[in-house]
């Protein structure tokens, strides 16, 4: 008999990345993956500890799943990710409704521990592995738009910045066979997708040995991830291609000439500064000061002087004081983010911030911070996106506008949204073309304009 999945994913894109290898492994296992709760015998809810709150969300939709439970016998409910890992008895022994708790290295034992759950039992596997990949799993994939998609190229996070809990929930990092990444780039393409985000936690210290055959006389040679993007953009010159998340303390001049090289890859760089105060940083043991974020800035500029650059931002880090959070308010205005997320500090177990230093930037204080950056970085984005008025733009089609069916949305080569009118000349503009724009208005989070022609390939 036919079995239904229904997979609920929370936080980062790594996570949307993780459901769809988890829907492969399971396809594999007869099930079907189906888009609601009701519909379901299983629901995995696959979940995010960055903050406190992001916990907080998940932990109220588990006590949801008792009242699923109540009105369909049999269901079975499953928890995935970063919460499984971190809170795994907890969930156990106080979630009664949670049958299953399944940690981000050990989706391949899912098959083993659904047979256990179906003979009543409660199932667990969290073992974080120094291998896995997940390298050759085709993903399924879920909720998609048929035009963009992820492929992870690494796992895990081996740089302990102060506040974050992901190298405890995700363990140590391992990069993905650099073939196998390209073999799904081409994939996407056969399948119609025009656009690719390369996903790690630090895309930057991606790693991959080709190892020579045995016995043969070949040194084994290192692609790094300036020598990956070159592939991916070479082996599929017609694929729009991003990545995400870069590291300032790593990111080199070498991926930047790539990225220069190839009109396919796109010009948009993710890369939190996370404050403008250089003694925070430190404290944040993220390995480089402002100085050192403002020549990284400087040298994207040189090579690419068109490269949009958001950015994510933290308010009121232990000890953060008011000179210090001026700064952060002065870096946002100084560099003139496209874009950037922000957020509140959130105190996390097991972090060297917990362990190291006290949160004592109180709630109220650390609300007005995150104001006074919300509102520095609305007036950034109205500047930038400003600049853009009067340029002609490229603009993938992704689909009708949630406000207007007379409108599709799309994005930019710099990853900003633009609105065009979905009916031109008697042609609608489908999800998937690409199409050239001119630009006419700007807010502080969007473009509008005016189609000015269809493109049928974009050129490598
Ligand atoms: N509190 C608040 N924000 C955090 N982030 C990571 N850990 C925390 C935390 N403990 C933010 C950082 C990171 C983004 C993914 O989430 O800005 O870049
Ligand atoms: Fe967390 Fe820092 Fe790793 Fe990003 S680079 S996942 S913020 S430890």
């Amino acid at each position: 008999m036919d079995k239904k999945v229904y997979i609920e994913s929370y936080g980062c894109q790594m996570n949307v990345s993780d459901s769809e290898v988890v829907a492969s492994i399971l396809a594999k296992d007869g099930y079907t993956a189906v888009n609601s709760a009701e519909e379901a015998d299983l629901v995995l809810l696959n979940t995010c500890s960055i903050r406190e709150k992001a916990e907080y969300t998940v932990l109220q939709r588990i006590n949801e799943m008792n009242n699923l439970k109540a009105r369909k016998k049999g269901l079975k409910v499953g928890v995935l990710g970063c919460m499984a890992e971190r809170m795994r008895e907890d969930l156990l022994e106080k979630k009664k409704v949670v049958d299953l708790v399944v940690g981000p290295d050990a989706y391949r034992t899912l098959p083993e521990l659904l047979e256990q759950v179906g003979t009543g039992q409660k199932a667990v596997n969290v073992l974080l592995s120094r291998e896995e990949t997940y390298g050759e799993i085709v993903p399924v994939r879920l909720d998609t738009n048929g035009v963009t998609a992820f492929v992870t190229i690494m796992r895990g996070c081996d740089n302990m910045c102060a506040f974050c809990v992901v190298p405890f929930t995700r363990g140590r990092e391992r990069s993905r066979d650099a073939h196998s990444i390209v073999d799904e780039c081409r994939d996407l393409v056969a399948k119609g997708y025009k656009e690719v985000t390369l996903l790690g936690q630090n895309v930057d210290s991606y790693k991959w040995q080709q190892k020579p055959p045995v016995g043969s006389e070949e040194i084994a040679s290192v692609v790094d991830f300036a020598d990956l993007l070159e592939m991916v953009a070479v082996a599929c010159p017609i694929l729009r291609i991003r990545y995400s998340t870069s590291h300032p303390k790593d990111m080199t001049d070498k991926v930047l000439e790539v990225m220069a090289r190839y009109d396919n890859i796109c010009k948009y760089i993710h890369l939190p500064v996370q404050s403008g105060s250089s003694e925070v940083l430190k404290r944040m043991n993220r390995g480089y000061d402002r100085a050192w974020y403002m020549e990284r800035m400087a040298s994207i500029r040189i090579h690419m002087p068109t490269c949009a650059i958001s950015t994510d931002i933290i308010a009121g880090f232990c000890g953060e004081t008011e000179e210090d959070h001026s700064q952060t308010l002065s870096i946002i205005d100084e560099v003139g983010f496209d874009m950037a997320f922000m957020f509140k500090y959130s105190e996390r177990p097991k972090t060297l911030a917990s362990r190291k230093y006290a949160d004592d930037v109180p709630e109220e204080v650390k609300g007005r911070r995150l104001q006074e950056v919300i509102d520095a970085q609305r007036k950034a984005s109205s500047r930038r996106l400003a600049t853009y008025v009067g340029q002609e733009h490229e603009v993938l089609i992704e689909g009708v506008s949630k406000r207007s069916t007379e409108h599709v949305y799309g994005r930019n080569s710099q990853n900003s949204i633009v609105i065009v009118p979905r009916y031109a000349e008697g042609v609608e503009l489908m999800p998937g073309v690409i199409v050239r724009v001119a630009i006419e208005h700007s807010t502080a989070g969007s473009l509008k304009g005016r189609l000015l022609a269809m493109i049928e390939q974009q050129i490598a």
